[in-house]
């Protein structure tokens, strides 16, 4: 009889973290997470196409400017419903912390969402060449975006911003994103 309790308890304990694991991490080979990373790889590859088109490594080409700049957009609107509970943290890139800061989050994935949709709406009426008025005129400043540089000022609106300044923006949008929630995997 007390063997018995013994081996209930030990079976227990032993199936205690069975229970709890998958409503706290993703399991390896989980399609939401290489899901999310495909889309993140993407958002990378149309990134670096526009950038590149922009620093003249690249020829520009409207309609390639605008798939580019459609895909980013795409992939940055889906962001926020990519990374549910129960996939976050090892093995994926996608620390824990996420789940305990939604908010913080959910704005970062709005403001790039904002960004990319400017963007995308400027690339639907794309010159045939790249003109001045699409550079950036100084460094990239954002009026106070979202994790507080300035953080009184209004927003400036990003209709009115040179595509090549959206660009530096929505890349300032990815790092810190990154530098919050993402983790280096092995
Ligand atoms: C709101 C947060 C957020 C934003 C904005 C964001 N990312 Fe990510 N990104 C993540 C997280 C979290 C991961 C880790 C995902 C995982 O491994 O499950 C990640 C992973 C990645 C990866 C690695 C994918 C892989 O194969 O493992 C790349 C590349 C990437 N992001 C590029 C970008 C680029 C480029 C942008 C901007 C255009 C961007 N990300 C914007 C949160 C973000």
């Amino acid at each position: 009889m007390r063997d018995r309790i013994v081996v209930a308890a030990a079976m227990l304990a032993l199936a205690g973290p069975l229970i709890l694991a998958p409503s706290l991490a993703a399991g390896p080979g989980d399609p939401i997470v290489a899901a999310r990373q495909a889309s993140m790889k993407q958002m990378a590859a149309a990134a670096r196409a526009i950038a590149e088109m922009f620093d003249g490594k690249r020829a520009y080409e409207p309609a390639a400017f605008k798939a580019a700049a459609d895909t980013l957009s795409a992939r940055a609107a889906a962001l926020a419903g990519e990374f549910p509970q129960g996939t976050l943290g090892a093995p994926s890139g996608a620390r824990p912390e996420i789940d305990d800061a939604r908010p913080v989050f959910e704005a970062l994935a709005r403001h790039i969402g904002r960004l990319t949709g400017a963007l995308a709406d400027k690339a639907g009426d794309a010159p045939p060449g790249i003109t001045a008025d699409m550079r950036m005129a100084g460094p990239p400043m954002d009026g106070g975006s979202l994790l507080g540089k300035r953080p009184g000022a209004a927003e400036a609106d990003p209709a009115k911003m040179p595509a090549e300044h959206l660009l530096h923006l929505i890349l300032q949008d990815c790092a810190s994103c990154h530098s919050k929630f993402r983790r280096k995997v092995e």
